[in-house]
């Protein structure tokens, strides 16, 4: 397992940023965010500050590659954001004042050793990229997302303070919530399952049980908030060594075809992936929907009861209802079953025609 070698975690510990920047002797900083926390600089406490702030979600090579150039004088990159800005900042920090392009690391263990320090400050409770060694970007030609993963994109120090995530507007607070458990999950019933990964999967799972639905309803709910970003980060832990299966696989297109943020993409398809593992790993599946509050002994049951838990945050799970055409179903299952990385630690495994009944099940 591979961790930041320092994590802080709790409300308020965003104002220890400034004496570790200094301790460690840093002089040009320089932030990497999306809009929203471009805005509100001044929480972390560090005056006058370099930023990249136009980070977009689910960001592309484009964006990835202004975000190199801004960054080439730093000696200290700050990923302040969701995950695509903390996603971004591991690539800048391994990129930045280099002439290295994204194909040149891409894929496990080709990046190259970074030149500068690297902090990661999660404002979202979903992706838990800040305690992790890989990074999403999508290829603008291919319409894939492009993965990174190297010991060398693994911050220095995550500083995880809910009370950033405060502001989360309820429907991503709903969608990544729903993405920090399903990185959760897949990594409980992936075929590559290990126990000491279950421990933070089963917390992670029994935390979005509890506080999701609390956080959406009251956003200023601290003890909501502070149970989330836990399970982010639990999440994050299980990416690591076992990372996703057929949820994420499924969730992919959505994103790349049809520009659903990940958090949704997750959500929408988690109840279909959920139920049709639940043969092949019932007593975890069981286990899993106990901590979300609803009986799941069989296939029926588990659909009905995870698409239940999501539709009382407010999310409407239907694909339609969010622009995805049905006549793009049967490219979708092909690009999907390609996800061969993911795939094939699916507890069960899905033809293309069975990804294609699934996603018409979900549209
Ligand atoms: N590295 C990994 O292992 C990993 C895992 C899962 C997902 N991802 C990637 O992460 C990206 C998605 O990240 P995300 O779900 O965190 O969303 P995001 O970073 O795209 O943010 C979603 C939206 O929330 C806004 N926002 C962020 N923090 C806010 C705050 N505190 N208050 C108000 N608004 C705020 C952002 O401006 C943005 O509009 C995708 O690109 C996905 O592929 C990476
Ligand atoms: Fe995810």
């Amino acid at each position: 397992m591979q961790r930041p070698p320092v994590l802080r975690f709790g409300t308020g510990t965003i104002a220890s940023l400034k004496s570790w920047v200094d301790a460690k002797g840093f002089q040009k900083p320089f932030v990497i965010a999306d809009a929203v926390n471009a805005g509100r600089l001044e929480v972390l406490g560090l005056g006058a500050v370099g930023c990249f702030g136009d980070v977009v979600p689910e960001p592309d090579l484009t964006n990835l590659m202004a975000a190199v150039e801004a960054a080439a004088d730093a000696d200290l990159i700050i990923g302040f954001g969701g995950g695509s800005a903390m996603d971004l900042a591991k690539l800048v920090a391994v990129m930045a004042g280099t002439d290295l392009a994204l194909s040149d690391i891409s894929g496990p263990n080709r990046a190259p050793a970074r030149k500068v320090g690297l902090v990661q400050i999660p404002t979202t409770a979903g992706t838990g990229s800040e305690v992790g060694t890989r990074a999403l970007v999508t290829d603008p030609e291919t319409l894939n997302k492009v993965a990174t993963e190297s010991i060398n994109m693994l911050a220095d120090i995550a500083i995880i303070d809910p009370d950033l995530t405060m502001s989360v507007p309820k429907f991503v607070t709903a969608a990544t919530g729903v993405d920090a458990m399903a990185h959760c999950v897949e990594a409980y019933t992936s075929k590559r399952a290990h126990p000491i990964i279950d421990a933070y999967a089963l917390q992670g799972i029994e935390l979005v049980g509890r506080y999701l639905k609390r956080a959406v309803e009251d956003g200023t709910d601290a003890e909501a908030r502070a149970g989330l970003a836990l399970a982010a980060f639990y999440g994050g832990v299980c990416l690591g060594p076992v990372n996703t299966t057929a949820g994420h696989a499924l969730a992919y297109p959505l994103g790349t075809r049809h520009k659903l943020a990940h958090g949704i993409a997750n959500a929408l398809i988690f109840p279909h992936v959920l139920a049709a593992n639940q043969p092949a790993v019932p007593e975890k599946t069981a286990r899993i929907c106990a901590a979300l509050g609803f009986e799941g002994g069989s296939v029926e049951a588990v659909l009905a009861g995870a698409t239940a838990f999501c539709a009382a945050l407010g999310l409407d799970m239907r694909l339609r209802a969010h622009g995805v055409p049905e006549e793009d179903l049967p490219t979708m299952a092909s690009d999907a079953h390609a996800i061969r990385r993911l795939l094939d630690w699916n507890p069960v495994d899905l033809s293309v025609s069975d990804i294609e009944a699934l996603y018409t099940r979900a549209w």
